[in-house]
């Protein structure tokens, strides 16, 4: 790991989705112990950093992200015990550690809405959320006519007969942070994570913590200006304790200017940058999005943040295997339908790995990314879990198929991920893809994602820095970054010359001659 200052500034942080990385009690669902187990495959990647999707205790009606007690740990992943050993071992490994905190709702299991249910309307508990009456005759009708993000009203009726609202889904009541119990509620929470050891904290849905329900749409959630003291209040605390302790918000805004607000010197550390994610395969629109990216970031003196998926996007090879290689939410049941060619996305996948780790900034690889899996896209219809997918009527094809569980070895599901039935089922077609079958070959993913990061971690000009866009053909990406280093990115689909270099450090696929075949991507030693 950078043990410099800063580490965050150039850092690879792998996203560990705990109940799909390796079960260890056979229960199906991934824990704590099957992390800690793991942990030598992690450092032997050669990431810096490990950020966990939330373990806390959960009904797990969206996998989680409906908390019920932030403090703890639910049972299914193992005891707070083995969160404190897990966060050891990790440092021990000199693995950094970032939890996901959700800020934004709870789970409606969580003692707060339980107690505001039983409270009543006017009641003081029922201020830490968004109780309102209904309107109609009878207040039939819901307050306002806003839409979960997830589908469907956001407003839920309780049997008194008011309404709560939920952005997500109805068991994720959102909270009222213009009450200052809720602020002070999760400084303390915070406060407990920061006193375990965490060295980061991952923000969830960071810029829709605010309210004014009087604005209509989005608009009554979407970044309103008032967030902004909530993350000041929070940068406070996390400077008073030592070590380089980080806040990384989940903010997803096209407004450049507004999204590097949230990255000013006292609010947060560093934000996911979702418009390289869903950017498709293509030379101009990649390019626009890192000068924009960089661009916004500069002023604020904040590193960029690169993204290619994560536990709520299309995996990598899946999107970049279509014609149509873009990502959004509203589109994704269309494209799901689309011709899927694998090979060429797995072949573009291996080249956006080489790019998105050549770029300024720190880098952000979702587990699987490293061994090419595909997004699982035929689960079957009673399998799937995602709220989204249920919410929407089947309209949204749901994050299920990004989520399915690690294969690690043997030829059949459960390929070492358990030794019962997976929570989600597995693609016989990954026997290919395990970590035990791509060890060691040197044409896998695995291994060329676990040699570029000990190629990233070698040279200086990697990380954090500035990038030089250098002279290239039409559809191909090519910049130095200095002292001596050339990312080349083939978009385009004619094989190119490679611009003078000394020799080639590493490339996605096998270089015959000096020139780059489509689909392709070189680090050069210039
Ligand atoms: C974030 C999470 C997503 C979750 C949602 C609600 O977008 O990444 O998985 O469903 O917030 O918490
Ligand atoms: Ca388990």
């Amino acid at each position: 790991m950078s043990t410099a200052d800063s580490w965050w500034r150039d850092a690879v942080i792998y996203q560990v989705y705990p109940r799909s990385f390796a079960d260890t009690n056979g229960d199906g669902v991934g824990d704590l112990a099957g992390i800690s187990e793991r942990l030598p495959y992690l450092r032997e990647l050669g990431v810096d950093a490990l950020w966990f999707s939330p373990w806390y205790p959960s009904p797990m009606a969206d996998a989680g992200y409906d908390v019920a007690d932030y403090r703890d740990i639910d049972p299914v992943f193992g005891t707070i015990g083995e969160a404190e050993r897990l966060i050891a071992d990790a440092h021990a490994a000199d693995l950094r550690v970032v939890i996901d905190i959700v800020p934004n709702h709870c789970s409606d299991a969580h003692p707060w809405f339980v107690e505001a249910l039983a409270a009543g309307p006017g009641s003081p508990q029922r201020q830490r959320f968004w109780f309102r009456p209904g309107r109609g005759e009878h207040g039939e009708l819901p307050p306002t006519d806003l839409q979960s993000i997830f589908g469907g009203p956001a407003w839920t009726r309780v049997a008194d007969g008011e309404w709560y609202l939920h952005l997500f889904a109805a068991q994720q009541p959102d909270f009222n942070w213009a009450n200052p119990e809720v602020r002070a509620e999760f400084l303390d929470v915070l406060r407990v994570w920061l006193d375990r050891g965490v060295d980061g904290i991952r923000i969830d849905s960071a810029a829709v913590l605010v309210k004014n329900l009087d604005q209509p749409g989005e608009w009554s959630y979407t970044d309103l200006d008032g967030v902004h003291e909530i993350y000041r209040d929070w940068r406070a605390l996390t400077d008073t304790y030592p070590g380089d302790r980080v806040l990384i918000g989940e903010v997803w805004l096209p407004d450049h200017q507004r999204f590097a607000a949230y990255l000013r010197p006292d609010e947060l550390h560093a934000a996911f940058n979702f418009e390289f994610l869903c950017c498709p395969w293509d030379a101009d629109l990649l390019r626009a999005a890192i000068d924009e990216s960089l661009l916004a970031h500069a002023p604020v003196s904040a590193p960029a943040s690169w993204v290619l998926s994560n536990h709520d996007v299309t995996r990598t090879v899946s999107r970049f295997g279509r014609t149509d290689s873009a990502f959004s939410f509203p589109d994704r049941q269309r494209r799901q339908g689309l011709p899927l060619d694998l090979e060429l996305g797995t072949r573009r996948a291996r080249a956006a790995a080489l790019l998105c780790l050549a770029l300024p900034g720190a880098a952000y690889l979702y587990q699987g990314e490293e061994l090419g899996l595909w997004e699982v896209e035929d689960i079957p219809e009673q399998l799937l879990q995602d709220p989204m997918y249920h919410r929407s009527n089947g309209t949204d094809p749901g994050r299920d198929g990004c989520r399915v569980p690690l294969p690690w070895s043997g030829v059949e599901p459960p390929f070492g991920f358990t030794t019962s039935t997976p929570w989600l089922p597995q693609p016989m077609g990954w026997k290919d893809l395990t970590v035990e079958a791509q060890s060691g070959d040197p044409h896998s993913m695995l291994e060329l994602y676990r040699l570029a990061l000990r190629i990233r971690a070698a040279e200086s000009g990697l990380g954090d820095g500035a990038l030089r866009w250098l002279d290239a053909p039409d559809g191909v990406l090519a910049f130095a970054r200095e002292p001596g280093f050339a990312c080349v990115v083939n978009l385009s689909d004619v094989a190119v010359a490679l611009p003078p270099h000394e020799s080639v450090l590493l490339a996605s696929q096998p270089l015959d001659t000096t020139l780059l075949p489509p689909d392709t991507a070189a680090w050069l030693r210039t």
